[in-house]
């Protein structure tokens, strides 16, 4: 399925690329972080179930990294790309937002800058073995989930009140503390927040500590004054759609991201 990138938006059927829904500009397709707010999308309501999870294949251009954990080629080279169905949900935030409890035995640490590595860690360590590490290349790569974390924290658009880690403490340890799971916010317009990596390690799941950790974050967005949250979860991600479906999250849209091929 070369070259669907040029197929027709809103075409029952068709493969509809992230370039169908935002042409390239400057850079390309600049991917979600360059999308803007929801707006409604026919398409989803036409035919979500005819898309497949991995859309075609395709030669572009690289315009040299989207972000710091980005391994892709240098500017202006060929790089080979799939598309990768994602489903982009969102909820309104009103006040008040359920606690955020955890389980007996585990605390909640906020932001701090010396904590920047750390989440980076528990990223690695709760996706390098799921479907994302799988399918993006940062997800697998130690130093580009330190890189990803660095550049969420050094964005200006950064949401510390939204960015949480979960612990347990662990008083032998050089650290203190066992790090179990994290998430992270990122501004997007005057009023919406995107979570960024929502990610609880293997072993410490099922214990309610992903809904925990939405609803901390959740907490936060609001208090910095946001008034609507987002993500984009990979489509056959079921445990964390599931979740975010439980919580409220509706689908607003289907887009294909691409992903570098090494
Ligand atoms: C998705 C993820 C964060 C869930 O974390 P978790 O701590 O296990 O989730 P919780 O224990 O809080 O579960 C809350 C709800 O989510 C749903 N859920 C979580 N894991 C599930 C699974 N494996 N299968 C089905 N439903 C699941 C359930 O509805 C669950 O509620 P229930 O236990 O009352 O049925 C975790 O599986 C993870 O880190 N996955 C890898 C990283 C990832 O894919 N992150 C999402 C990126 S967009």
């Amino acid at each position: 399925m070369a070259g669907q990138g040029g197929k027709t938006a809103g075409a029952r059927g068709a493969i509809l690329t992230f370039k169908d829904y935002f042409p390239p500009t400057k850079g390309e397709s600049q991917l979600l972080e360059a999308a803007g707010p929801f707006r409604s999308d026919p398409f989803v309501d036409s035919a979500p179930e005819e898309l497949p999870f991995l859309g075609g294949t395709d030669t572009i251009r690289s315009c040299g990294g989207r972000k710091a954990a980005d391994d892709s080629p240098p500017k202006g080279e060929e790089m080979k790309v799939q598309y990768v169905k994602r489903l982009r949900m969102g909820q309104r935030l009103e006040a008040p937002i359920r606690a955020a409890e955890l389980p007996d035995g585990y605390v909640w640490l906020p932001w701090k800058e010396k904590l920047t590595d750390i989440h980076g860690r528990v990223i690695y360590q709760g996706f390098v073995h799921d479907l994302d590490g799988s399918i993006f290349p940062t997800f697998r790569n130690f130093d580009a989930c330190l890189r990803l974390m660095r550049s969420v924290a050094a964005s200006v658009n950064f949401l510390p009140r939204g960015t949480w880690l979960i612990a347990r403490p662990k008083p032998l340890s050089p650290e203190g503390y066992e790090f179990c799971a994290s998430i992270q916010g990122l501004r997007r317009g005057s009023s919406t927040a995107a979570i960024q990596n929502v990610v609880v390690r293997p072993e410490f799941r099922r214990q309610g500590l992903g809904r925990a950790l939405l609803l901390k974050a959740m907490e936060g967005f609001l208090a910095s004054g946001c008034r609507w949250t987002e993500l984009t979860v990979t489509a056959l991600t079921h445990p964390a759609i599931r979740l975010y479906e439980r919580m409220g999250f509706e689908m607003r849209q289907i887009i294909y991201r691409e992903v570098y091929l090494e």
